[in-house]
């Protein structure tokens, strides 16, 4: 499907996938926090009710593990609250046809064996950043409708290069890389298949270490053994029941 690139708004434009985005739709809408702060709902509301955007990818969150636990206010306020700020806008705004929700393998345990989840497998997050992303989820998709459509989309990817001298040989999932997360979700865009939760995932399985290679960084192999901190999870691997899956070399690995 023909779409005009320059109705897709993308919050998040300043992080890892949003950085990636750019290149691949580089006429997208991003406004920075400055712009639209999605934790004020007042500022999303003026935002959107100028630019009336079509299509919205809502990236913006607070990521990462160690910070969510560290500050669970915000956390909360950014992905919980600021997702509710943002689909509802959205709905109200009317002009939105397709919100498309990032989600992370994260709301899985990661201790499933050798299998991969698949977009029917129970969530079971064990952090409150997987919490906060689950709700959020919950909240997006509550807003599903005939006039809006939402996809919720969960994915794993890191930017390269590698930000550690050493990576896992033996944690595992089926990473991409950034732009092949974007690439992932502008076919979303331009397909718009008749699906609420979509797998963007890699199609073979690879331990962290073989990611971090392929990447070009120059790391060295150490084992979860090695390792003495917080509890790890072993398998994070995703997989679609209903969507192309993804090579991992079909797509750049450089986002700097
Ligand atoms: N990275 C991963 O491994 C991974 C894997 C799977 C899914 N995801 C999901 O993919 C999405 C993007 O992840 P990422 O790694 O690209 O994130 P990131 O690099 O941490 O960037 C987060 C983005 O959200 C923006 N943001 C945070 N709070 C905001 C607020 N109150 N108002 C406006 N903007 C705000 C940040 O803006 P500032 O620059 O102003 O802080 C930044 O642009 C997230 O929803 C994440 O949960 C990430």
């Amino acid at each position: 499907m023909e779409i005009d690139e320059s109705r897709i708004l993308i919050t998040g434009g300043s992080g890892r996938l949003g950085k990636a985005c750019k290149k691949i739709m580089p006429t997208a809408m991003y406004p920075t926090r400055k712009d639209m702060d999605i934790k004020d709902n007042d500022s999303v509301r003026r935002y959107f009710e100028e630019k009336k955007p079509e299509y919205v990818l809502h990236l913006a969150a607070k990521t990462g593990i160690p910070p969510c636990e560290e500050d669970k206010k915000d956390a909360w306020a950014s992905n919980v609250v600021g997702t509710r700020n943002v689909v509802e806008t959205s709905r109200d705004v009317g002009s939105v046809k397709l919100f498309i929700y990032l989600d992370t393998a994260c709301i899985f345990p990661g201790d499933d064996g050798e299998g991969a989840y698949d977009e029917d497998s129970l969530p079971n997050p064990k952090h409150f950043y997987g919490l906060t992303k689950l709700i959020g989820e919950e909240i997006a998709k509550s807003y599903n409708s005939s006039d809006m459509q939402v996809i919720i989309v969960r994915t794993n990817f890191t930017c390269m290069p590698w930000e550690y001298p050493k990576a896992f040989s033996d944690r595992f999932s089926t990473y991409l890389f950034a732009q092949g997360v974007a690439k992932g979700l502008l076919d979303l865009v331009k397909e718009r298949p008749k699906l609420s939760v979509v797998h963007i995932c890699g199609n073979r399985k690879i331990s962290m270490y073989e990611y971090a290679k392929a990447g070009g960084s120059d790391v060295e192999p150490m084992t979860m053994d090695d390792y003495h901190g917080a509890p790890l999870t072993r398998n994070m691997c995703l997989r679609s029941k209903c969507w192309k899956m993804y090579r991992l070399e079909d797509s750049d690995w450089d986002d700097s």
